[in-house]
């Protein structure tokens, strides 16, 4: 008789948007009449650029046609995207990744966590507190976090390195030692960075225990300020210690369109094994490879023309983030985040729950936002609004939450 892996068994209830998404149909169905606005979830809200659409339209027609036609992609992905990505991401940044370094993915949440089939079961990680809710319950799928203790909220085998008003939202090195070590900057949820300085901290003390990071850049299109990194391996010794994962959803708008990247450098070893193979001999036996045409689509945000648009698109998130913030602040919430990412990470009024003041946005607002308890125990008092909305709705939401 065949058995299921019951690690699934463990995970505690549904994952947080599924949650939210029904709160939130449960409370329109019973008022019809109420416009509601999402500042929830990180989806995007601006149409592909122009020039991303011309590339598809060109990779479409490409692909009507016997002598361009594409089938299978490349394992690793299509050169001309590695190599773009080889040279803007990395080398503009004074960074040498070669281009059989960087594997072509369909995003940053299936590379998150998928990574976790080239790591032994018997390996602990370290996550911040609050985290993006992914990396926590793909290990817990592989049988690598222990059991769930309802009562902490926290997996007995995890290490939760807590990011809270009191550590400026950033992790400490935790006292027990772990082997893989996630970070991610800019941060979701929080909204936070840290300094080069800082990251070169954990580079330094991964390479002393042995550690591994795998280092989310999502966000990394957002950052404002000089001396916060836009790679890990802008940091000394990181490519000894560290896989980077890069999304083109919160650059570009591809979160329907689906486009990301890891990277794993040659350097990265397990005694004589290589990750970059192990993670090749993943990559080859498992995925694919993303479509030609979205893969055309994603080289086109680096030519000058797409890096000014994307850059546009950016600029608008970020003055929306400028208006949450300024207006929260306004209105008396202690705020953090939306200076290097788009995403406000505010303390819940009147040490309201993260989900009571969840319930009071939507049916007095209208307004709905991610509860920061949805994110780790640390996360609990706080709440997340992003800057993913429309200009228009952004106002209006807020000028809602001020009227509260
Ligand atoms: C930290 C982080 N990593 C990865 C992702 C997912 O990225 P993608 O759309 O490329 O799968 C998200 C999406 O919200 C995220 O917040």
């Amino acid at each position: 008789m065949y058995k299921i892996n019951d690690n699934y068994l463990k995970l505690p209830g549904s994952y947080l948007f599924s949650t939210i998404g029904k709160k939130v149909r449960a409370y329109k169905a019973a008022n019809p009449d109420r416009n509601v606005i999402s500042l929830g979830i990180g989806d995007v809200a601006l149409p592909l650029a122009p020039v991303v659409i011309d590339a598809m339209h060109g990779a479409v027609d490409e692909m009507s046609k016997a002598e361009t036609f594409k089938g299978y992609a490349p394992d690793l992905g299509y050169e001309f995207l590695r190599q773009a990505i080889a040279d803007n991401d990395y080398k503009a940044r004074g960074v040498d990744i070669a281009i059989d370094e960087i594997f072509i993915s369909d995003g940053a949440k299936s590379d998150s966590g998928n990574i976790g089939d080239i790591f032994s079961v018997d390996n602990k990680i370290a996550v911040c507190d609050p985290v993006y809710p992914v990396y926590v319950d793909t290990n817990a799928m592989s049988g690598r976090t222990g059991d769930y203790i309802e009562e902490t909220q926290r997996w007995s085998n995890v290490i939760y390195m807590p990011c809270t008003k009191d550590t400026n939202f950033a992790p400490e090195i935790p006292n027990e030692e772990p082997d893989i070590i996630y970070l991610c900057f800019p941060n979701n949820p929080t909204g936070s960075t840290i300094t080069k300085d800082e990251l070169q901290k954990w580079v330094d003390y991964a390479i002393k225990i042995g550690a591994v990071i795998i280092y989310d850049a999502a966000y990394e299109a957002y950052i404002s300020e000089e001396n916060v990194p836009h790679t890990i391996y802008e940091c000394e010794g990181a490519k000894s210690c560290a896989i980077e994962l890069r999304s083109f959803s919160k650059n570009a708008g591809f979160t329907g369109t689906r486009l990301g990247f890891t990277v794993i450098p040659k350097e990265l070893k397990s005694g004589d094994v290589s990750l970059n193979s192990l993670w090749a001999r993943r990559h080859g036996t498992k995925f694919n490879g993303a479509p030609y045409i979205i893969q055309k689509a994603g080289a086109a945000i680096y030519t000058e023309e797409g890096k000014k648009q994307t850059a546009e698109q950016v600029a608008y998130y970020m003055n929306n983030a400028r208006v949450i913030r300024e207006s929260l602040t306004e209105a008396g919430y202690s705020v953090s985040g939306g200076v290097n990412a788009p995403y406000i990470w505010l303390k819940t009024p009147d040490n309201m729950t993260s989900w009571e003041f969840f319930d009071l946005l939507l049916e007095k607002a209208n307004v709905v936002g991610t509860p920061g308890s949805g994110f780790g125990p640390s996360g609990e008092g706080y709440f997340r609004l992003t800057a993913f909305g429309s200009y228009e709705n952004t106002l209006k939401a807020l000028e809602k939450i001020k009227a509260l």
